[in-house]
């Protein structure tokens, strides 16, 4: 009896503990926050077929349809790199960098909406409107990029079969479907998935501690749905300003600190309002925050609990969570890590 009152003591001083040792209270709890994900992202406006993806996988590594020749989503969105880039801020158009950190392309299309300020609201819109970014494709209006891509003939044929019955099927609009149905399938199935769908040994013991103080420290409050976050805009900075822990700079295109969603909508209370970042994938795309500030998880997981939630958290339990976190790793997808052949008949510049 006195055993077992010292053991509830140990538990309730730990706290998120009893949770980790009981694996169907863990998968119950999980189950509430988190959804495993589905075979792809296709609703019933943004079909998927393999027509579709196709061709938005070529046009996902085509760098004709830009102003210099030389920018594709590819080359920023990386296959070496999990979809995104390892270094802070990239450069785009004629070597202008952009004001934020590249994230990854996987999963995204089950974002809520699409860029750190959510001023995209789908994947389809994010990749129509790249086309016309200065950072970007650089083209100066979506006419223009039109022309560039009627200028590669080997595309017409891919256009017609994957939008049947178009007059016109070599759009700007359907540049942009189909490389959200390439998007919407680039999905990547992970350990934890495997736990959501109730295979309780698909995490160690050591990530199912991390999991249930993820969901204990108030991380799933934002971080959740069925990309651990991505579901929800949230101030960054809740309990002081973001770059007093982050190390960000001022930044010379925003002018000054980047405030979010602000930058979009010019009211007071969307200043330093962010959408919650998507965790799938996490462990493997550094640097980390909207402009990539933070170089390891382990220091990215402990800014979060401080200036979100208000809590220290120690080195033990933030390697147990920087293990759970790893649980969220997938594989790159076989028609990603393997960059396609594109059509180069007749190629005018
Ligand atoms: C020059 C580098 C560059 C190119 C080219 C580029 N991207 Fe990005 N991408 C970024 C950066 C940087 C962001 C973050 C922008 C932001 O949040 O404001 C981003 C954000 C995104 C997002 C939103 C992800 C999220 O988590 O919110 C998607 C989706 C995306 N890009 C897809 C594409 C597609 C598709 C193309 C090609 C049509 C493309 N990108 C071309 C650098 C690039
Ligand atoms: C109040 C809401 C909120 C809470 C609670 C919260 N986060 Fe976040 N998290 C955000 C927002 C917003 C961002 C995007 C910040 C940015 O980059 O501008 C983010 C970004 C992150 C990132 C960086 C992702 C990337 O790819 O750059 C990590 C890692 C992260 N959160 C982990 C955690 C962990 C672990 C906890 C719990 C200790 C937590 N978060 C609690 C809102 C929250």
């Amino acid at each position: 009896m006195k055993k077992m009152i010292v053991l509830g003591a140990v538990i309730a001083a730990a706290g998120w503990r009893a949770y980790a040792d009981d694996a169907d209270k863990l998968l119950a709890a999980a189950q509430a926050l988190f959804k495993p994900l589905p075979a792809n992202a296709a609703t019933a406006e943004r079909p998927v077929t393999p027509e579709l993806v196709a061709l938005g996988r070529a046009l996902f590594f085509e760098t004709r349809v830009s102003g210099d020749g030389k920018v594709s989503c590819g080359g920023c969105h990386n296959s070496q790199f999990y979809g995104a880039e390892p270094i802070a801020q990239t450069v785009g158009f004629q070597g202008k960098v952009l004001p934020r950190n590249t994230p990854t392309v996987f999963n995204t299309a089950l974002q809520f909406v699409q860029h750190y300020g959510g001023n995209r609201v789908d994947v389809e819109e994010q990749a129509v409107k790249a086309l016309v970014s200065p950072f970007a494709y650089a083209n100066k209006d979506l006419a223009a990029a039109e022309a560039r891509l009627r200028a590669l003939p080997g595309y017409r044929a891919m256009f017609e079969k994957a939008f049947p019955g178009q007059a016109e099927p070599v759009t700007a609009e359907n540049w942009g479907k189909a490389i959200g149905a390439y998007e919407r399938v680039l999905l990547t199935p992970a350990p934890f998935d495997r736990f959501l769908n109730g295979d309780t040994s698909a995490l160690s013991a050591k990530q199912k501690h991390g999991l249930d103080k993820f969901i204990a420290t108030g991380c799933g409050g934002c971080h959740s749905g069925v990309t651990i976050g991505g579901q929800m805009y949230q101030k960054f900075g809740v309990t002081a300003d973001y770059w007093t822990l982050t190390g960000s700079k001022e930044n010379d295109i925003l002018k000054g600190r980047d405030k979010g969603r602000f930058h979009d909508t010019k009211k007071d209370e969307d200043a330093f309002i962010f959408k919650v970042q998507q965790l799938r994938n996490v462990a493997v795309t550094p640097p980390y925050f909207h402009d990539g500030s933070v170089a390891t998880l382990p220091e990215a997981v402990k800014i979060m609990a401080k200036l979100q939630l208000g809590k220290d958290l120690n080195d033990a339990d933030t390697s147990d969570i920087v293990a759970f976190l790893e649980s969220l790793t997938g594989e790159v997808p076989q028609n990603f890590a393997q960059v396609p052949n594109l059509p180069v008949a007749a190629y005018k510049q």
